[in-house]
């Protein structure tokens, strides 16, 4: 049974201002006219067997249950995690939920914030991993890289396994700048999208063989669990003292069951603004504008009005993000350090 796992708990701090912690960046309308979440869910409708898993942060989870409201999606679960531990024990409080059902479901992992602009080549690419996930391997889902971005995870594929499906001979998380530079001049690598398509049992047992101490306090929270009609609270105490990890270095890093199905379906992970730019529509001059917005004689720049004119002359490159209580100015290649101000607000507070 192929039950897709939406993991919705990130903050989204580098699309500050419009993403913020109350409001992250996968409940926005950041790429189209639903919400990141509301898109992913749409996009699983022709694959699942049975209704999505939605992990979320407990603080969000009427946002989400409106969300699936608005698109008439119903969730299997809303597991409300009582506070952030990363992608890891996610799954697998996803993977111990499915089980209830049935022991050897097949996950469908997936962030809620991605874009995919060719759904029927995703819908293609999830088939062909089903196979390899059903004998047990944790497959991911692998794009052929097209910059050395130091925020992604690398493969490096082995032997063919099938079509376009390989062993997963290296699996390395964040490397530097140095080092992705020179797996993207190889050849040989290819990003990880962040999806997988893995056994519920096959995952537990990984992580138990892998990171013992996550596994048992996942199985500790799960035990205590408490239902209150689609939520699914987790033992708050249990859950506390579970280590903080992702599934690519807690997991991906360290298998030896991995296996690679390769993805061409204009995937982006919509991490910073840059990428924002990237996956719209320009025009003649490079320009992507959302909202009430002019502009003279400016080029390659993405301008977003929420709130007020926004008006630009004479500029390139840039990032502008008008909101009712922020204004965010950067160079689109310099997008990535606006954590450093969400940080820097933090330590203000
Ligand atoms: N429920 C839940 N709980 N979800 C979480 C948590 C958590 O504690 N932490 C993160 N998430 C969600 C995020 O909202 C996002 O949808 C997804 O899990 C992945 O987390 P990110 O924090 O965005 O990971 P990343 O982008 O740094 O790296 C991952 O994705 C890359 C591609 O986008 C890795 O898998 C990389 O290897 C990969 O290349
Ligand atoms: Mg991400």
């Amino acid at each position: 049974m192929l039950t897709p796992v939406l993991l919705s708990g990130g903050v989204g701090s580098r699309l500050w201002p419009v993403s913020r912690e109350a409001h992250p960046k996968q409940f926005q309308p950041l790429a189209g006219e639903l919400s990141m979440l509301q898109e992913t869910l749409r996009r699983t409708s022709g694959i699942e067997e049975s209704a999505p898993l939605v992990v979320c942060n407990e603080e969000h989870r009427f946002m989400v249950a409106e969300q699936l409201r608005q698109v008439e999606l119903k969730a299997s679960a809303l597991i409300l995690e009582p506070a952030g531990r990363n992608t890891a024990p996610a799954v697998a409080l996803a993977a111990l939920q499915a089980q209830q059902d049935d022991p050897e479901a097949l996950l469908l992992v997936l962030p809620a914030d991605h874009v995919i602009q060719d759904v029927a080549a995703f819908t293609e690419a999830v088939s062909r991993a089903i196979p390899l996930a059903q004998q047990g391997r944790l497959v991911t889902f692998g794009v052929v890289p097209v910059s050395p971005e130091t925020g992604y995870g690398y493969i490096k594929c082995g032997a063919a396994l099938g079509d376009e499906q390989y062993d997963l001979e290296r699996f390395v998380e964040k490397p530097d700048l140095d080092t992705a530079q020179a797996y993207v001049e190889s050849g040989n690598f290819l990003w990880n999208s962040g999806m997988f398509l893995l056994r519920a049992d096959s995952y537990l047992t990984e992580l138990g063989r892998h990171h013992a101490e996550m596994l048992s306090a996942c199985e500790a929270a799960m035990a205590g669990a408490q239902a209150d009609m689609d939520f699914v609270r987790p033992d708050a105490v249990a859950f506390d003292a579970c280590p903080s990890d992702s599934i690519d270095y807690a997991v991906m890093e360290k298998t030896e069951l991995g296996a690679v199905v390769s993805l061409d379906c204009g995937w982006s992970d919509v991490g910073a603004w840059s990428a924002l730019w990237d996956v719209h529509p320009r025009d003649d001059r490079g320009n992507v504008v959302k909202g009430d917005v002019i502009l003279d004689n400016c080029d390659n720049s993405y301008f977003r009005s929420e709130s007020r004119l926004l008006a630009a002359t004479g500029v390139d490159n840039l990032v502008v993000v008008e909101t009712a209580d922020a204004v965010l100015v950067a160079e689109r290649d310099k997008v990535q350090d606006v954590k450093n101000i969400v940080a820097m607000l933090k330590a203000a507070d």
